[in-house]
């Protein structure tokens, strides 16, 4: 069953489903792991851009003239949270390939589940952009909060938030602090465990991208 949360869209599309269901499998191998991550990637940026502002223009078509819709404003930032954000990225850029990039480098001190940040680097109009946040899963929500208190720091203004899985618990804590940060994903799943790790989840995404568990 699919929850309805206020400023969150599950993508409950049936591609979307089976592909996450693979995704979840524990003998899912590495190699499918990341394919089937970029393959998901591409399909939840065609639904988090679904309201993308376009406007008329006039072409010429083989046969006759025609006002056309295109794109307008700036091309859109895909902010990806390293490292397991860079597997969705990469689907996303399949889409629009024309998309500013910027990497944000946090990890989950394993005591306090705190974030530390390592890496920033983003375009310096960001202001001017939609910026869409990577980050496969929204678990404690501690790196979502972290990565687009850092975004808006860096001036972002109109920023969505794209996720693979997301826990009640993440989503609830990460609107508590930017409820104007619309969240799309792909299923909400059942609750967080005593080291923040979503369940039933798929495990540890970075991990299970890179084969390095
Ligand atoms: N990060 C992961 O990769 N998996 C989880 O379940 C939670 C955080």
């Amino acid at each position: 069953m699919v929850r309805a949360i206020r400023g969150v869209t599950v993508v409950d599309h049936p591609l979307v489903q089976h592909k996450l269901t693979l995704m979840r499998k524990s003998d899912t191998s590495t190699k499918s792991f990341r394919e089937l991550l970029k393959e998901i990637g591409a399909l939840l940026c065609y639904e988090v851009t679904r309201d993308l502002p376009v406007e008329l223009i006039e072409i010429q078509t083989p046969l006759a003239t025609m006002m056309s819709p295109q794109l307008v404003g700036k091309k859109l930032v895909f902010a990806a949270i390293l490292r397991s954000g860079m597997g969705m990225l990469e689907g996303m850029l399949e889409l629009a390939p024309a998309a500013r990039v910027a990497h944000i480098g946090l990890y989950r001190d394993p005591a306090t589940l705190n974030c530390v940040e390592y890496y920033f680097k983003a375009p310096l109009d960001i202001a001017l952009r939609t910026v869409v946040v990577i980050d496969p899963m929204l678990a404690t929500g501690n790196t979502a909060i972290a990565a687009v208190d850092r975004l808006k720091e860096a001036g972002a203004r109109s920023i969505r938030m794209a996720c693979l899985l997301a826990s009640p618990e993440g989503i609830s804590k990460f609107q508590g602090h930017h409820a104007d940060v619309p969240i799309w994903t792909a299923a909400i799943d059942e609750a967080l465990n005593d080291h923040g790790y979503i369940l039933p989840g798929l495990g540890d995404a970075g991990d299970r991208m890179y084969g390095t568990k």
